[in-house]
């Protein structure tokens, strides 16, 4: 049953996604699509903060067929673009004004890219270090009820709440308190380095899996996955000691819908590499249908634009509604 309960969630469009995403995010977004009333949008404001890119309009594209190949269904959600409404970048300098700076700092996520960025290349931008803030007016600007996003993302939606209710204490009910819909399995982390998140946006490729991989590599990126020198080898979930293995047991057991302790009691007795081969033909059955239908709408771009043009259309009536309250009560309107 459809309830007027609002869902907003976002993808940046910085690369094609991966199987972190489709795990720790959309593969959410579908199971709730029938039940709230969602809005997904494709944050390519966002895909700036670390870079400039000469195709981003071809990668939002690429995320928006990805999303439709993963069955979110374009009739009864509502599929925007973040830069095509401008209220983001508006509420965005409305709360830059609201928030101490102080609290910014905080931010695990601008932390990690800054201390990888600003040793090696000493290009942090202001972008990154106010993207909460975006992704707050991305979050409030819709009346959001629940924001479905993976483990990462769970310190930016505390920070959103926070705004909201500070911004409300100080000017009446303006925006609703969002809430977090995140996954029990934590995230998917990186196969190279599983104490790491799997990042699209990662230098090596094969720290990830693309939704887009073809089987070939797909099942050379697991056979290349970083497991343990465990002595017999054992399929056993142990975070701490045994991260690679727990990680690769994590998308086996989504992937199938069967529990962790079922897995270990149905894959006692096997070595890694006949546990390597289960998982990446599971995640091949699991991407053949993803891919089968991204190549059959991702060329017909006009038919991919109006779903946007639509989208855009809808989220914009809703984004400027709360946008002219905001005004009104701060004195601009
Ligand atoms: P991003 O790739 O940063 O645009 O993330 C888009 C969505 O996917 C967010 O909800 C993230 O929390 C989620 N996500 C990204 N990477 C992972 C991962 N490795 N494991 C679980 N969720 C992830
Ligand atoms: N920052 C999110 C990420 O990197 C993407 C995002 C942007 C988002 N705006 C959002 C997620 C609003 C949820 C709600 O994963």
């Amino acid at each position: 049953m459809l309830t007027e309960n609002i869902v907003f969630s976002a993808v940046q469009p910085s690369n094609n996604l991966t199987i972190g995403n489709y795990i720790g995010a959309i593969k959410i977004w579908v199971d709730i699509q029938n039940i709230y009333k969602c809005i997904y949008s494709i944050a390519d404001l966002h895909a700036i903060t670390n870079n400039y890119y000469n195709n981003l309009k071809t990668l939002s594209l690429n995320t928006l067929a990805l999303y439709l190949a993963c069955d979110i269904n374009p009739e009864t959600n509502i599929i925007c673009l973040q830069s095509e409404i401008v209220e983001h970048s508006q509420l965005h300098w409305i709360l830059s004004c609201f928030v101490n700076w102080n609290k910014l700092k905080h931010m695990t996520q601008f932390k990690n890219k800054y201390s990888k960025q600003g040793s090696l290349l000493n290009k942090v931008t202001v972008g990154l270090f106010t993207y909460p803030i975006l992704m707050a007016s991305d979050i409030l600007l819709y009346q959001t009820n629940y924001v479905p996003v993976g483990y990462d993302q769970k310190q930016h939606l505390e920070f959103s709440r926070k705004i909201a209710r500070n911004f409300n204490k100080k000017y009446g009910n303006i925006f609703t308190i969002p809430q977090p819909i995140i996954p029990k399995i934590g995230k998917i982390t990186s196969l190279l380095n599983p104490i790491r998140k799997m990042s699209k946006s990662d230098i090596n490729s094969n720290n990830y899996i693309s939704l887009l991989d073809k089987p070939e590599l797909v099942i050379k990126k697991i056979n290349n996955a970083i497991t343990d020198s465990n002595n017999p080898p054992i399929v056993k979930y142990d975070i701490k000691n045994k991260p690679g293995i727990s990680n690769l047991l994590n998308i086996l057991s989504v992937l199938t819908n069967i529990s962790i302790v079922n897995l270990e009691k149905d894959l006692n007795n096997i070595n890694y590499i006949q546990f390597k081969k289960i998982v990446s033909n599971e995640i091949n059955n699991t991407l053949f249908k993803i891919q089968k239908k991204y190549f059959s709408i991702r060329n017909k771009e006009k038919y991919l634009n109006s779903i946007l043009i639509n989208g855009n259309k809808r989220a914009k009536i809703i984004a400027r509604n709360t946008l002219n309250k905001v005004y009104r009560v701060i004195g601009i309107k």
